[in-house]
């Protein structure tokens, strides 16, 4: 296992593809059709500047704030993500315990391929993940799933809205990986001599019984039917949720309720109307709908419209602490990294993604200084710059 620390998120992903089969890494790095979301979400980053003041006297901002009423030493969650377990046998495990020790969220997938009881237990109580929904089963095995997070202790329900079906992921088909995704000894053997170039990750894989898979979806017994993997995928698309099915989720959820995949300021009122207490804006890193805007746009609609009525987190292409500063001054509350942690969990497991954590927090806390701005919550629009012309180009005199 390479010891060296992980200098930026780019090496970590450097790291991960020397560590992983190509199926694999391709699986994490890869999104849709042509992959112009993913491209864009990173394009419209660099679009915005930051604007530092000087002489300000700030050495030690301060990164702490809460979100939905839990407190975060910083604010950047783990985003959910599934088969999390086939990059490392920490798995979803090992993030829940790097993100409660670097103060942080982790939100926890349906998909995650280590039963939910498992992952909630790998963490005390105040610590507990979220839990993010998709209606596999459609909605007796959501409805299921949710009383189990909520026996389980999660602390807040996350549905994901923009999946109902799976993007076309193109390097997925190239590589044949198998759909719906997994990694077992078939996919395994499709590697052939590509093996023997990674003995780190197969060596973890043998370790772990040579088979990852959905544990929340396979073992699922509703009444007359016990799930099978292969099942999950069509049972998603014949009832993805709806709004009727937040509301209803609204009542019998306890805690605090986000929807994620939210792009449009129409979407983000209806999340409202719903009852949310957060909306998570996200194209899912490209994943889904290629073409859909970046998340940063996105986010820009959705805090014209519900800012002062919701929390917005954001998440998709997030690499760096300015990356984070740029959402936070336009009215995000959080940031979510989906790629860093998974990239960091394959390349060293879960010291891993606690160290990656680390170093967007360490960014942060930089370029805080660097900005002049003392603490998180006194970012705003007053610190950045978007793309439109500047009043001295001569094309939009
Ligand atoms: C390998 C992988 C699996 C994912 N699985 C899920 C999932 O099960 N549920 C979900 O809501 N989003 C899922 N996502 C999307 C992430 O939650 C998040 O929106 C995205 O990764 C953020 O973009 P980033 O990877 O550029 O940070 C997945 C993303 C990746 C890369």
């Amino acid at each position: 296992m390479p010891k060296t620390a992980f200098e930026n998120v780019a090496a970590a992903r450097r790291q991960a593809k020397r560590a992983l089969p190509r199926i694999v890494f391709d699986f994490v790095d890869g999104a849709a059709d042509d992959e112009l979301t993913m491209a864009e979400n990173r394009a419209e980053l660099a679009r915005w500047s930051l604007l530092p003041r000087m002489g300000r006297g700030v050495f030690d901002p301060a990164l702490a704030t809460t979100v939905l009423g839990q407190p975060v030493a910083f604010p950047i969650l783990t985003a959910p993500c599934g088969l999390v377990r086939a990059l490392h046998p920490d798995g979803e495990p090992g993030v829940a315990r790097a993100a409660a020790a670097a103060g942080t969220i982790a939100i926890i997938s349906s998909m995650a391929a280590t039963s939910l009881e498992e992952v909630a237990g790998a963490v005390d109580e105040p610590d507990r993940p979220w839990f993010q929904l998709y209606f596999i089963g459609g909605r007796r095995g959501a409805d299921n799933l949710v009383d189990r997070a909520a026996e389980a202790g999660y602390r807040a329900l996350v549905i994901t809205m923009d999946t109902p079906v799976i993007g076309n992921r193109e390097r997925d088909i190239r590589n044949r990986m198998p759909q719906p995704v997994q990694v077992n000894v078939r996919t395994a053997l499709k590697l052939g001599p590509s093996l023997a170039r990674r003995p780190r990750w197969l060596t973890g894989f043998i370790r772990d019984g040579m088979r990852v898979t959905f544990p929340n979806v396979a073992g699922m017994n509703l009444d007359d039917d016990t799930f099978t993997v292969p099942g999950a995928r069509p049972a998603l698309a014949t009832e993805p949720p709806t709004w009727d099915d937040v509301e209803r989720y609204r009542r019998r959820w306890a805690g605090p309720l986000l929807v994620k995949g939210i792009l449009t300021a129409d979407d983000a009122r209806r999340s409202v109307d719903a009852g949310v207490d957060g909306i998570i804006v996200s194209n899912h890193g490209g994943r889904q709908l290629d073409s859909a805007p970046s998340s940063l746009r996105a986010l820009i609609d959705v805090v014209d419209e519900v800012g002062d009525e919701a929390e917005v987190l954001v998440d998709g292409g997030f690499r760096r602490g300015t990356d984070v500063i740029k959402a936070l001054c336009l009215g995000a509350r959080a940031v979510c990294v989906g790629r860093p942690y998974l990239w960091a969990l394959a390349a060293r497991g879960e010291p891993g993604v606690h160290e990656i954590l680390a170093l967007l927090r360490t960014e942060l806390t930089r370029d805080l200084v660097l900005l002049g701005c003392p603490d998180v919550a006194s970012l705003g629009p007053e610190w950045v710059r978007g793309p439109s012309p500047s009043p001295r180009d001569p094309v939009s005199a």
